[in-house]
């Protein structure tokens, strides 16, 4: 199943911001809709006026059993009524990251960043979703989703900050931050 998030002029949420956090940023669009598909959906022809990028919600490839169950004990789901806010956050990572082995790149995201550990006060505030493009041959690596209250809006800066600050996030080479709300 593939998810597409589409950048344009109409869609179920409106985007109040695109901001260009590291590398190329992504042309500004006044909504963002999200398709859900057995087939991808990508554009013929690139557009300045809208985008579309692609990712699957597959495996976990870093998270071990006793942190899974930890955040399945706290996580809060997708389309809560109340998480009015979201963000669609791609990434890629640079040709250093993918060069190191799974164990190398585990140490990194979790014993030396914290990913997990320094997160996971931030649910169910925050509700999550990874889809990974990278194999699709997509411009990001990672189209990563969030979901909160307007009142969790300075909660999800703060925790943006402290992941910036990570030794994983040195390996980031192309970052944006779309910030939407529900129409
Ligand atoms: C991966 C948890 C916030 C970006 C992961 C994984 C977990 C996780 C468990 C590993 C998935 C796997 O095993 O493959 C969390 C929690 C968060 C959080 C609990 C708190 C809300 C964020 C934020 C961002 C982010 C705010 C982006 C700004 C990523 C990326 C990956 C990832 C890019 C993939 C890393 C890779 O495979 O190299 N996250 N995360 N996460 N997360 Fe987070």
């Amino acid at each position: 199943m593939f998810t597409t998030f589409r950048g344009g002029q109409s869609g179920g949420w409106k985007v109040t911001s695109v901001a260009r956090v590291k590398g190329e940023t992504l042309p500004k669009v006044a909504a963002l809709s999200i398709i859900s598909s057995e087939a991808i959906a990508l554009p013929l022809l690139p557009s300045q006026t809208s985008w579309r990028l692609a990712g699957v919600a597959g495996h976990l490839r870093y998270t071990e059993k006793a942190e899974k169950e930890q955040l399945a004990a706290v996580q809060a789901g997708l389309g809560r009524s109340e998480a009015t806010h979201a963000a669609l956050i791609p990434i890629r990572k640079n040709a250093a990251w993918w060069e190191l082995t799974q164990d190398e790149r585990r140490e990194i995201f979790e014993d030396k960043s914290h990913h997990i550990a320094g997160t996971l006060n931030y649910l169910p505030a925050i509700a999550r979703q990874l889809y990974h493009a990278r194999d699709l041959g997509q411009p990001f690596d990672f189209l990563t989703w969030f979901e909160f209250a307007p009142e969790h809006v300075s909660l999800f800066d703060e925790l943006l900050g402290t992941l910036r600050a990570t030794e994983e996030w040195s390996y980031v080479e192309r970052e944006v931050e779309i910030r939407v709300e529900r129409e």
